[in-house]
């Protein structure tokens, strides 16, 4: 996959993209990143990419030109990926917010290019006419879309084959089919006096998966039951869901 990032702050990419799983990914030739820097395609002595708003107000608002040329030169330099799937993602606040199934599509693309947006705004011309999707990470402000691209860099890269270790590690995941991920424990068995589940060390793979399936229904049913709305249960998995709601109200009645 080929990810381009443009962005007035290149050097904050410096750190995520060099260390870790993506830095592996990179090594593997899984992924080619590309940062550049909008106002490289500035045209003035100051290198101005942004300017103050049409009708007024507080807040600078990034310019169109060098965003749409930064983009367009990379698109045409790239002849190798004419013909391939490309993403053209806006980071802003106003985008759809992210989940792990955006992930999941986002990571059968050949090509994002991700533009980090000015907090104060980005020319509209730039939504309308230059991204093909507009994303945020969730509902709060940040100072820009750099942090915004790190983490859907890293929440798509990690999906793609090879990239992880084991392929394991992406089939119980949270979030993976719906579900926060079962409690994990790890040697010692005993710490500081409280014990794994003994159901764990029972070496009975099949009573493991029960509890395990049951245990991330307990924990999402408790931290998230929006995501039950769309979760496929069985019947006897509808009923722990049941029972659990039935116990909560019984102890808000004490
Ligand atoms: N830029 C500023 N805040 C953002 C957010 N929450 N998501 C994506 N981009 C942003």
């Amino acid at each position: 996959m080929r990810v381009d990032i443009f962005s007035l702050f290149p050097e904050m990419f410096a750190g995520p993209f060099s260390s870790s799983i993506l830095k592996r990914a990179v090594d593997q030739g899984i992924v080619n990143f590309k940062i550049h820097n909008i106002r490289d395609y500035t045209h003035d002595k100051h290198h101005t990419a942004d300017d103050s708003a049409y009708g007024g107000g507080a807040g600078m608002v990034m310019k169109p030109g060098p965003v749409f040329e930064a983009v367009e030169t990379v698109q045409a330099q790239a002849l190798d990926m004419k013909d391939k799937k490309v993403s053209v993602i806006l980071l802003t606040p106003q985008g759809r917010k992210l989940t792990q199934q955006m992930a999941e599509d986002l990571a059968k693309s050949d090509w994002l290019m991700l533009i980090c947006g000015h907090y104060e705004g980005v020319d509209e011309r730039i939504r309308q006419h230059l991204a093909t999707d507009e994303i945020s990470i969730g509902d709060y402000v940040l100072t820009g879309g750099e942090l915004a691209a790190m983490v859907i860099a890293d929440a798509v890269i990690r999906l793609l084959p090879g990239v992880l270790g084991s392929g394991e590690s992406l089939i119980n995941e949270s979030h993976t089919g719906g579900l926060l991920e079962y409690p994990q424990y790890t040697r010692p068995e005993v710490f500081r006096g409280w014990a794994v589940p003994e159901i764990l060390t029972s070496g009975n793979h099949g009573e493991i998966a029960k509890w395990r399936r049951r245990q991330s229904i307990i924990r999402t049913a408790e931290r998230r039951p929006d995501m039950l709305k769309v979760v496929e249960l069985n019947n006897k998995e509808q009923e722990i869901v049941a029972d659990l709601s039935t116990q909560k109200s019984n102890e808000e009645d004490v």
